[in-house]
């Protein structure tokens, strides 16, 4: 639909607004919504704002949108994520609260790793989680007023694959115009095409939306789709692939009881959390820097010198000596020499996994290769968030999880800089042995180039330690920004 010059100049005026106002909040989080302006009596301006800024200041105009979706059911038949449909299932509720509205979950039940446990130490959902296969049955026996008319669904790379799919189509189909459902997928990778197939029909029927628990992961959604909607096939093409809005909420939790800690201690616990995957990180890696770094300096380390022995021990009388958990499934071997300074941890429950957690002073994403920069969401980022545990990240980390693009949760290094010569220089205060080297053995060391300098004086400036209130502060504008994400839902925008 082409818009008249004057509105141009006003759409021109609102983008520059809208920017300006991004810019100077420097906030980041962003929905990739349908861009382009209303086919269906939906107000531009809406559009064009909340795209670009999810702000609570925003919220009035959405606020001026009634609620289209008030029955709502968040399912899933997978036996995990449930730390992030639960999340959204938290957030749903308190927005409800305000705006009306009903949730039921279906899930596998008991929930693993006692997740229930959480939901109901963290009140993320009020009611009784009904089995999965109860969904269908409550789609379907009211197809008029009062019956669901949103169902999310909570991992849809298996969700949206087997049966559900064709059972859900039949059961829209099924119903008059007027009581339609939509789809909200909860989406985690890109690449993981298995399913992605079945969106056509759904887009067909501009039923479905997306949202991932990352902005790079919408971000190659939309670009995906863009493709798709330009599809030479005409099945492909006629679908609307373009029109499929994408939001992002992240599922971080209001994580209880983390330990009060001095922010003048030794940084001396650094996690790696996530499956022990040596194709998505880079363990072996990290080892050997370890290794060569134990070797060059145990004391910096807080460890005796290797001497004879086999592997590195604690100098007992160092008083924070280092030391690097491992926290996910699988398995993995750690080296032998640093069987005292790597520990590993495997089959924790919710509760454990949070109170170990909440003990560590950084976490390492230690990403090995592209994917989790551009397809797929660690869930590291909110892990940590959540804990507390400030996250030792590069620019482009910063780039990619743009809810963690935040000084007051992350520490930054330059890429230049491994992580563990950024933790050996964060603990000792003092980066000289990284500036003076030479990697490259041409008389040029590091510190020549003055921007990575300029990051390692940054970064030792504004040290490792986080406040509480930094992270109530940024956790308190995370969850109203998820907020304002699900109000789009519940107002279809
Ligand atoms: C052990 O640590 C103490 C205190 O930091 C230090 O004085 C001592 O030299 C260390 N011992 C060895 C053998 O490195």
């Amino acid at each position: 639909m082409l818009l008249a010059a004057s509105n141009r100049r006003t759409v021109l005026a609102i983008t520059a607004a809208c920017v300006l106002v991004l810019f100077i909040l420097g906030r980041h989080q962003t929905a990739y919504g349908t861009e382009g302006f209303d086919e269906r009596g939906r107000s531009w301006k809406h559009r064009l704002c909340n795209v670009l800024m999810p702000d609570s200041s925003k919220v009035q105009d959405i606020q001026a949108e009634s609620v289209k979706h008030s029955r709502v059911a968040i399912a899933s038949t997978f036996g995990f994520h449930h730390d992030v449909y639960l999340a959204l299932a938290w957030t749903m509720e308190r927005v409800m609260k305000e705006i009306g509205g009903r949730l039921q979950v279906y899930a596998p039940t008991p929930l693993n790793y006692a997740f229930q446990n959480i939901v109901d130490d963290l009140r993320l959902y009020s009611g009784e989680i009904k089995h999965q296969d109860d969904l269908l049955k409550d789609v379907t026996r009211n197809n008029g007023d009062g019956g669901i008319d949103m169902i999310v669904l909570g991992t849809c790379e298996f969700d949206l694959k087997g049966e559900w799919h064709t059972q859900l189509l039949a059961a829209w189909d099924a119903r008059d115009s007027a009581h339609k459902f939509q789809i909200v997928c909860i989406v985690h990778h890109v690449l993981d095409k298995g399913w992605q197939g079945h969106i056509t029909e759904w887009a067909r029927r501009d039923a479905i939306r997306l949202l991932p628990i990352s902005a790079h992961v919408a971000k190659e959604f939309r670009t995906s789709f863009n493709e798709l909607a330009d599809s030479f096939d005409p099945t492909i093409r006629t679908a609307g692939y373009e029109h499929i809005p994408i939001d992002v909420h992240v599922p971080v939790l209001d994580i209880p009881r983390l330990p009060e800690r001095s922010t003048e201690r030794i940084l001396s616990k650094a996690v790696i959390q996530g499956s022990f995957n040596q194709d998505r990180r880079d363990y072996a890696n990290l080892f050997q820097d370890l290794s060569s770094s134990l070797a060059k300096d145990p004391s910096a380390w807080g460890y005796l010198p290797l001497g004879d022995g086999t592997a590195y021990s604690v100098n007992t009388t160092s008083k924070a000596p280092f030391h690097l958990f491992l926290i996910g499934s699988g398995h993995i071997e750690v080296p032998s020499e640093l069987k005292d300074v790597v520990s590993v941890h495997v089959g924790l429950d919710y509760n454990q996994f949070y109170e170990m957690m909440g003990e560590m002073d950084i976490c390492i994403p230690a990403f090995a290769e592209n994917g989790y920069y551009e397809h797929q969401a660690s869930s590291t980022f909110a892990m940590a968030v959540e804990c507390e545990v400030p996250i030792l990240v590069t620019k482009r980390m910063r780039e990619s999880y743009t809810y963690a693009d935040d000084d007051r949760v992350v520490v930054t290094r330059p890429a230049a800089m491994r992580e563990i010569a950024a933790i050996k220089a964060l603990r000792s205060k003092n980066a000289v042995e990284f500036l003076d080297s030479d990697a490259s053995h041409t008389g040029h060391p590091v510190s020549e180039n003055s921007h990575i300098s300029y990051l390692v004086d940054e970064m030792l400036s504004r040290g490792w330690t986080r406040t509480k209130s930094e992270y109530r502060s940024y956790k308190e504008d995370l969850w109203k920004d998820n907020e304002v994400v699900v109000q789009r839902l519940l107002r279809d925008l």
